[in-house]
């Protein structure tokens, strides 16, 4: 049988996030520029492209996909890959998921209960119509809160990503906490990390979570929870609100020892960090003469390539970004 995915620090990948779009129907602010350029689509991989990848992933030990974008569901046909990888859960693959930003989630959150989806990620910074606008230069804020609403009603596990920001929405985190575990969904704040270019300055607005936490423990009480969703936030138990909270932490506390995960792009490279330029075509290999012979020897390449870990630092105005791929490019 092929072997896992193992590298050269002895982590085992069974965790694909693969990006079936760089496309985004918003442009928030610290994610990209408003004339964001994005892939050709000739370049994309086709649907059948991407779920005969899936399957060299599953043969070879990814027992998780998340489905990632851009903005995933801005893809017309997803909905037939997530049906197909649906028909893989129990038969090799233990979750198939996705991260969306929610705007369509309303017209689609049945369709992926019934394909074998349980938990989704939907990113939410701001329950501020105004502020939601601005941020994400969209006003779209009312859709995304009837596609959670939809994904509720439909029998899918949300969790809230909300990534932590200076003078934007530090002020209103702790009552987008208490909304989202009021509404019985997990949450978890994230570190802004230096991903492309874009207007603004990360700087300007730059949360370190460390300081969120201890302004949160002043209002209520947070305990450590062994909870872990296979991924890299750090969870804690709040009593008050009885919802569990997950921290991300890519600046202040660095999680890479625990990485099993690899990520795919729109266009089929594979990177092995968020954080390098590290990459593989898989595109070509899928492409070639003799698919399965290309691919295993991507994946050797990828395993022996792995960097030990990212180093994202924002610590001065004016400083560059750790990598020029946006996080809508690698997918997150
Ligand atoms: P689970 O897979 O359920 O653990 O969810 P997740 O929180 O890992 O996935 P999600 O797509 O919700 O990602 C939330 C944030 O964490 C995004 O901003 C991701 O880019 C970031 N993130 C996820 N994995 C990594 C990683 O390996 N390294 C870094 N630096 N950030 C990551
Ligand atoms: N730093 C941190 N998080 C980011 N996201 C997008 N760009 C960045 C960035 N530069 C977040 C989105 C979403 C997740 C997939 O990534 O808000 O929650
Ligand atoms: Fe789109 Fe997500 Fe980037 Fe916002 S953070 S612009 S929703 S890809």
């Amino acid at each position: 049988a092929p072997s896992p995915l193992i590298d050269r620090f002895a982590r085992r990948i069974t965790y694909l996030r693969l990006s079936v779009t760089d496309r985004c129907d918003l442009r928030c602010a610290y994610c990209m520029p408003e004339r964001m350029e994005f892939l050709p689509k000739a370049e994309v991989l086709t649907l059948e492209e991407l779920h005969r990848l899936s399957l060299h992933f599953i043969a070879r030990g990814v027992r998780k996909i998340r489905l990632t974008g851009g903005e995933p569901l801005v893809r017309r046909d997803m909905i037939d890959l997530v049906r197909a990888l649906g028909r893989k859960l129990g038969d090799g693959l233990d979750e198939l998921t996705m991260t969306t930003n929610g705007t369509r989630l309303a017209e689609f959150a049945d369709d992926l209960a019934v394909a074998g989806v349980k938990r989704i990620n939907v990113s939410l910074d701001t329950l501020d119509r105004q502020a939601f606008a601005k941020l994400s230069r969209r006003d779209m804020l009312p859709q995304v809160l009837e596609g959670i609403a939809a994904a509720k009603a439909a029998g899918l596990k949300v969790k809230i990503n909300a990534v932590a920001l200076k003078d934007i929405n530090e002020a209103e985190l702790p009552s987008l906490i208490e909304w989202a575990h009021g509404a019985g969904h997990d949450m978890t704040l994230i570190e802004v990390m230096p991903l492309g270019e874009i207007e603004g300055d990360r700087f300007d607005h730059y949360l370190p979570l460390d300081a969120v936490r201890r302004d949160l423990e002043k209002r209520w009480t947070l305990t450590d929870s062994t909870a872990s969703s296979g991924g890299p936030a750090r969870y804690v138990d709040i009593a008050e609100t009885g919802g569990r909270l997950g921290f991300i932490t890519p600046l202040t506390s660095n999680f890479c020892a625990g990485c099993n995960r690899v990520r795919v792009t729109a266009t089929g490279q594979l990177y092995m960090c968020l954080g390098g330029e590290g990459r593989v075509d898989l595109r070509a290999a899928l492409r070639s003469d003799d698919p399965d012979g290309a691919l295993s020897e991507c994946f050797a390449r990828a395993m022996g390539e792995k960097q030990e870990r990212h180093s994202f630092v924002i610590d001065k105005p004016g400083g560059a970004p750790a990598v020029s791929r946006h996080m809508s490019t690698t997918g997150g």
